[in-house]
């Protein structure tokens, strides 16, 4: 070989070692979104350590521990009422004897992980909304705060932004800020901020964190959950590996939330790529909510990135259709009924890119059905609810219903 080629194939194996060790590290440094649970929409300040551990063991209990759920996150309303002498937050000792560090342990040694909140304004919400004692905001604390959340085992900080407005607080400066913080603490921490208004996003929001939210808060019935899916739209631009847009916590399970609702609420959370942090309260899980949030096929969904975010393909008015595209080369695609009677939405192939003929390998991800259909495919959706499908263009191989193409 002459020199100058052995040189050209020498480069093109360093360059494209490089490219691999590259999408090593990135697989490593751009999780898919976070899952986990997290204290607030069951329980509000009604929290304390037994609570939380004994929602730990449920998570391992249940399964959801081994179907992804690692997060546990205590929400607001953990702190006391008072910084130490230090000046550190503390947890209160009344709720919390033990501190915050001994549940990050019991975390850790279960294979979970830790969360907490702070906000960047001088009081937190809870001061605001639900008289909690304590103007515990991180304003003028920042960056003893990230230490004490590094120091306290702390693997999840959702940062939220109550009375900072009022404070005068510059939103880039101050998430920014945080962000630069806990990347120097020692510790990798998944970064969830809430700055309002949520809508429209600022540009800065995808480059210093992990999560940010994309409306106000979500409550346990079907109008608030289509108002924050409503308000999705579009914001596919923002989201890429490591990066979500946040529509909110889960209710699934909370409330007056029907079976359907609960599958629509998680299905189309699932197609967002939206960061899957339950909700309900995880010792009196019931079976039907245990098998929703449990769904492989559906979290699987969630977990995956093909270059986009699930958006609305088409707008019938109560009917949708959203869908996104798989790293396979499949589909998922959820059909929406918003109404209250059951009807029939259909996909068609050229709406998802493949030929207007193809034949379409079908999977219902609630029932598991598989079917074949060419062309096109049309579900009976439940009032209230959606149905889910993955869709292939070609029959999976081994399928024995191969030439069956309707
Ligand atoms: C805000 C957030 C909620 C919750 C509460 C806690 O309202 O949006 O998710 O964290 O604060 O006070």
């Amino acid at each position: 070989m002459k020199a100058s080629v052995l040189l050209v194939v020498l480069l093109a194996c360093v360059v494209s070692g490089a490219r691999a060790a590259d999408r090593t590290v990135d697989a490593a440094a751009h999780p898919p979104p976070p899952m986990g649970w997290s204290s607030w929409n069951a329980f509000g300040c009604n929290i304390d350590a037994r609570s939380i551990r004994r929602t730990a063991d449920a998570l391992l209990a249940s399964g959801l521990r081994d179907a992804g759920y690692v997060y546990l996150n205590i929400d607001d309303c953990w702190q006391a009422a008072r910084r130490d002498r230090e000046g550190q937050l503390q947890a209160d000792p009344a709720r919390f004897p033990d501190g915050i560090r001994s549940l990050a342990d019991y975390a850790h040694a279960r294979g979970l992980k830790l969360g907490l909140y702070a906000s960047s304004g001088s009081r937190t919400c809870a001061n605001i909304w639900n008289e909690y004692p304590g103007r515990l905001g991180s304003l003028g604390h920042e960056a003893l705060d990230a230490r004490t959340f590094a120091r306290g085992g702390v693997d999840y900080l959702k940062y939220d932004w109550c009375s900072a407005d009022e404070d005068g607080v510059d939103a880039e400066a101050a998430f920014t800020r945080m962000h630069l913080l806990l990347g120097a603490v020692g510790r990798p921490i998944f970064y969830s901020i809430h700055r309002e208004p949520q809508l429209p996003i600022d540009t800065w929001r995808p480059r210093i964190a992990n999560a940010w939210r994309t409306t106000a808060d979500i409550r346990p019935n079907w109008q608030t959950i289509l108002r924050n899916l409503d308000q999705q739209v579009g914001l596919e631009a923002f989201s890429s590996p490591g990066h979500w847009n946040d529509p909110d916590m889960l209710e699934v399970g909370n409330g007056a939330l029907g079976i359907e609702e609960n599958r629509a609420h998680f299905s189309l959370w699932a197609l967002l790529n939206a960061p899957l942090i339950l909700g309900n309260d995880l010792t009196a899980l019931s079976d039907a909510v245990r098998r929703i949030v449990s769904n492989r096929d559906v979290i699987a969904v969630d977990q995956d990135w093909a270059g986009t975010q699930g958006h609305k393909l088409r707008d019938d008015g109560e009917t949708e259709v959203w869908g996104k595209p798989m790293s396979d080369g499949s589909f998922a695609v959820v059909l929406l009924d918003r109404a209250e009677q059951p009807v029939r939405v259909g996909l068609r192939a050229a709406e998802i890119g493949f030929s207007p003929d193809a034949c379409l390998s079908v999977k219902n991800l609630w029932t598991g059905a598989e079917g074949l259909y060419r062309g096109e495919y049309a579900d009976r959706v439940p009032a209230h609810g959606v149905s889910m499908i993955r869709v292939w263009s070609r029959p999976p191989r081994g399928n024995r219903a191969a030439q069956a193409c309707k």
